[in-house]
């Protein structure tokens, strides 16, 4: 939302004293004096009008996750526990997913309940990199590598796989890196390659990884600087 609308249906004073009030130099945003009326603002902002809150801004939260296998990506279920049964925060209803993995898939998740943030990040997911650690049935074949780079294509959306970096570490696990997200993305892949994933754990979406000290069912708040890089980082 723009300032000037919020400060005008502030007790229905209008868009033209809304103006004014914004020119005259009386109205801050979190703190500061604003005098362009298109300055954007959101639930999160605090906006004041002759040095009192006209809007109280909510708390932003923006968590990572270390999604143990078995916990489902989902905010509710009858069920199965969900990566929210995890979390101890006192607005953790408000939050909401920015990108899912299967349940039996590990790793990194990524949680918040700002809407402009996850679609900022969402719409990024196309160029941002996860990187995914796999183990296999079956030995992984050094043609994999290339078949990986070229692509597959995938009938049921009649889509080409991107260009994926396969790093092969053992006989039967490897580094994955992706740059997009498609269901079941990294589990069909193999399957073109008549392998079969066993475990799947993300290590990293774009520039914020897991860090080695969060343990499977841990979350912690991302950095101010983990915030600003998720979705810059494609
Ligand atoms: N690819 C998969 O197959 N599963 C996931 O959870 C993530 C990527």
């Amino acid at each position: 939302m723009k300032l000037d609308r919020l400060i005008a249906s502030h007790e229905a004073m209008g868009r033209q004293a809304a103006h004014r009030a914004i020119a005259a130099k009386r109205v801050r945003v979190d703190g500061d004096i604003v005098t362009d009326g298109h300055h954007p603002v959101d639930r999160f902002t605090l906006v004041e009008l002759n040095d009192v809150a006209v809007q109280q801004p909510e708390r932003a939260l923006y968590l990572m996750l270390n999604k143990p296998a078995g916990i489902l990506s989902a905010t509710k279920d009858d069920q199965h526990p969900t990566v929210i049964d995890l979390i101890d925060d006192p607005d953790k209803h408000t939050l909401h997913l920015a990108g899912r993995l299967d349940r039996g898939t590990s790793g990194l998740v990524l949680l918040t309940n700002d809407g402009r943030w996850s679609k900022r990040l969402m719409a990024a997911e196309e160029k941002v990199p996860k990187v995914y650690l796999v183990e296999t049935t079956d030995p992984i074949a050094p043609a994999a590598v290339e078949a990986f780079a070229r692509g597959f294509h995938f009938h049921t959306e009649d889509i080409t796989t991107l260009p994926a970096e396969l790093v092969i570490l053992g006989e039967r696990s490897a580094r994955l890196t992706l740059h997009e997200g498609r269901y079941h993305q990294v589990k069909r892949m193999f399957h073109r390659v008549n392998n079969r994933v066993v475990r799947l754990h993300r290590e990293s979406i774009g520039s914020v990884a897991l860090p080695g000290d969060l343990l499977p069912g841990q979350w912690r708040q991302l950095t101010a600087q983990e915030i600003q890089a998720a979705t810059t980082s494609c």
